[in-house]
């Protein structure tokens, strides 16, 4: 049985690994922002393992790289890893495989799709048209990487300077530095208390008070909040205002509700 952990807000990362899963075949697809975050994980039970997440400041959000500590030592035959990113990867393949060193166990292979950006504070969204052509490219990708991992190919990480060296640690503390940021989001009269926020929020951050959501200062800032709002009443800052929401077209609203209650 073959196994994919995933962490995705906006559903790039969902769809690349509901793709992959079908097309490698008995693979159970967990996610873990569901998963119990006291618990460990063990991953010998499964014959490959692939660890699914989008790029955070050229790293890996915080919520993946929690995951990962509580992962059983030397645990997992053949442990891969798959990222989505906006076009800018960075550092996440280095600083997983250094984490993963940690729990002495080896990243047997990396991939990284190009995926529309959805930090939309930061980049103005992507055309249909090159939206279509991304999801195609990142499909080829895919049959390629599930075909590497039948094989068990391995491939060790080529390290470039500067970002083998130096941002991993960069990385590291700008996606520390995320978690005070909700303080910046704000609601319009829009919002009509629906509380889908408040149930796909990963981090279980956000509230519900007098109807109106409020964030308390553990936030993934995946944005899934805002991206998601059905009245698009949720902005961070103003910059927010003039753009359009993105999800992935294959994903709902509904894939995202946390299963478990925090
Ligand atoms: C907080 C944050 C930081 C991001 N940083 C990067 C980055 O450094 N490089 C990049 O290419 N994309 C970056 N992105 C874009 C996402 O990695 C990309 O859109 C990803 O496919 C989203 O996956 P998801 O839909 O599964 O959440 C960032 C997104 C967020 C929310």
């Amino acid at each position: 049985m073959n196994r994919i952990y995933y962490f995705s807000s906006t559903g790039n990362t969902l769809a690349a690994a509901r793709e992959f899963a079908a097309k490698l075949g008995d693979t159970e697809l967990l996610s873990i922002a569901d998963l119990d975050r006291a618990g460990e994980v063990d991953l010998s039970d499964a014959d490959t393992v692939g660890i699914f997440f989008p790029v955070y400041c050229f790293g890996l959000p915080g919520i993946v790289q929690k995951f990962i500590s509580r992962i059983v030592k030397g645990s997992g035959k053949y442990v891969y890893s798959l990222c989505t990113c906006g076009g800018m990867k960075g550092s996440a393949a280095y600083i997983l495989e250094a984490l993963l060193k940690e729990r002495d166990i080896k990243l047997a292979i990396s991939f990284s799709l190009t995926m529309p950006s959805n930090y939309i504070p930061r980049s103005i969204p992507v055309s249909e048209n090159r939206m279509e052509k991304l999801f195609a490219k990142a499909s080829r990708d895919i049959v390629y990487a599930v075909r590497a991992v039948k094989k068990r190919k391995t491939e060790a990480l080529l390290h470039v300077f500067p970002f083998d060296v130096f941002g991993d640690a960069v990385a590291q503390k700008a996606v520390a530095f995320l978690s005070n940021y909700d303080r910046y989001f704000w609601v319009t009269d829009k919002c009509d208390s629906c509380g889908l926020c408040e149930k796909i929020c990963p981090d279980s951050n956000i509230i519900m008070m007098n109807g109106i959501p409020t964030w308390h200062g553990h936030c993934e800032h995946c944005l899934g909040c805002l991206q998601w709002c059905p009245k698009e009443a949720i902005q961070f800052r103003k910059v927010t205002l003039k753009y359009k929401r993105y999800h992935h077209p294959a994903v709902k609203a509904e894939d995202m509700i946390l299963k478990i209650c925090r």
